[in-house]
């Protein structure tokens, strides 16, 4: 059978950067260590005024297709996920698509063009959905190109505040594609959820606590249905496990999640035992509060073993690595994941050819998904071919004040002038909503 999977990503970052532990934390009178040891995240990266969801994505995509030596005859089918869509009829897609149209000699009439929405999850639906058509063989040899595209922000003074973020994934679904192949066994946990929403309004509606416990129920539920297909799953199985990272720290708190669950029955909690017992099964106990309240006992000795510790810095670790300097970007975060484990590899001589991935996506709403992925021959090659160290670094750093107008300027309801605080250089810039963003 074919092999179906992502074959070029590229990444493009918001060009401005809010410093956290150096410029958020003083302004909102927080010590600095909740940023970077709690919440894990050092700085988050935001649009310069020419830039919006459309120029975020067309940017990236234009770059992938440029190193790729594609036209737009090889794309079949272009869809955009996000959450930040400003159109309640055309989807972004067609904007980008409309921007990439000025630059190559081709067009996209013949490509299916949409736009996804679950939250967060839908840029790994998305993929899905490219997955299946070119599997149920619709593509006439074509690829996919799924733009994962948002501008993450949270009312001024909202607890969600520090984990903004924005940027944009563009990936290319492709056969015999160079980076990863996709499982064909996938599992979900959904479930009717109101913590995090936006009925009509930009900002979300949230219950950060309340979200935290949902991401994490439904993630338990994904992992137990992608093993109802797949089969168990043991630590030592995957490289690494790249999760939705609406910031490190949440992260933390899945990986423990995830260990613990696959290590239940297995040699790992047989030598775990000895140094802190084994975990509490549901059927010694009578009620489920005290079973509950043991297994956060037992978790709490688990996270400080050193087995779980060097399972952890080996295995999710190196997955947060991009996030810490960019926040939160919705629908990409789960791709800048699984970019910053791939690429940690190759900093770090490690091989992983044909090693496994296990990919947790997530949005609120909730859903979760789980499916593997096969890393493929030519990974490095293709991972080392993005920018993403150069973009990160050469963000401009905003004061506290500048920071609070790129807010408002990008607050669909204010949307007040601002000059820009970067040089557009060879890219697409925003020229106004319903007109066409134009390459400078
Ligand atoms: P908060 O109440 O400001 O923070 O908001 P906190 O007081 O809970 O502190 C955060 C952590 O820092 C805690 O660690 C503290 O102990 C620690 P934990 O106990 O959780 O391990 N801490 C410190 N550590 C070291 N030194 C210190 C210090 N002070 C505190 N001095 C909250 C946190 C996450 C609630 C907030 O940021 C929020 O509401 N965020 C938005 C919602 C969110 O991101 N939820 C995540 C799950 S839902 C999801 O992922 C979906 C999403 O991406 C949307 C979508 O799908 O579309 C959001």
């Amino acid at each position: 059978m074919t092999a179906v999977g992502i074959d070029a990503i590229e990444i493009w970052t918001g060009k401005l950067k809010l410093d956290l532990p150096e410029t958020f934390a003083p302004v909102k009178d927080e010590d600095p260590e909740k940023y970077t040891k709690g919440l894990g995240l050092y700085a988050s990266s935001f649009p310069d005024a020419h830039e919006d969801i459309v120029t975020m994505g067309a940017n990236a995509a234009y770059r992938l297709m440029d190193r790729k030596g594609l036209t737009p005859e090889d794309i079949g089918r272009i869809d955009v996920a996000t959450e930040s869509a400003f159109d309640n009829s055309k989807p972004v897609s067609t904007y980008i698509a409309g921007c990439l149209e000025q630059v190559y000699d081709g067009d996209f009439h013949h490509a299916n063009k949409g736009e996804r929405k679950f939250a967060c999850i839908a840029g790994t639906q998305s993929l899905d959905d490219a997955y299946n058509w070119i599997k149920a063989g619709r593509n006439r040899g074509r690829s996919a190109l799924v733009i994962a595209t948002d501008t993450a922000l949270y009312a001024r003074g909202d607890p969600g505040e520090a984990t903004q973020g924005a940027g944009a994934v563009a990936m290319l679904i492709s056969e015999d594609p160079s980076l990863v192949e996709l499982s064909t066994e996938q599992g979900y946990g959904s479930a009717d959820e109101t913590d995090f929403l936006k009925p009509n309004q930009q900002f979300p509606s949230v219950d950060g606590k309340r979200s935290m416990q949902v991401y994490l129920a439904r993630m338990r539920e994904a992992l137990e249905d992608f093993e109802s297909v797949a089969g168990d799953t043991h630590p030592d199985d995957f490289e690494y496990i790249p999760f939705h990272t609406p910031f490190p720290g949440m992260v933390r708190k899945a990986g423990l999640l995830g260990y613990r669950h696959m290590i239940r029955g297995t040699d790992v909690e047989d030598e775990l035992a000895e140094e802190i017992g084994r975990q509490p099964r549901e059927e010694e106990y009578d009620d489920r509060e005290a079973y509950e309240e043991a297994i956060l006992g037992y978790m709490d000795e688990l996270k400080s073993t050193e087995q779980y510790q060097s399972w952890y810095s080996e295995t999710i670790d190196p997955t947060l690595d991009i996030s810490r300097e960019v926040g939160n970007w919705y629908t990409g975060s789960v791709h800048i994941a699984r970019a910053s484990a791939l690429r940690y590899a190759s900093e770090n001589d490690i091989d992983v050819t044909g090693k496994q991935l296990l990919v947790g996506s997530y949005g609120s709403g909730a859903q979760a998904e789980i499916h593997a992925e096969t890393i493929q021959d030519s990974w490095e090659e293709e991972i080392n071919d993005s920018t993403i160290d150069e973009q990160i670094r050469d963000r401009y750093d905003l004061s506290f004040e500048e920071y609070e107008q790129v807010h408002d300027r990008h607050n669909h309801d204010k949307r007040v002038e601002l000059g820009d605080f970067t040089e557009p250089e060879d890219e697409f810039v925003f020229t106004g909503r319903g007109e066409m963003d134009e390459r400078t």
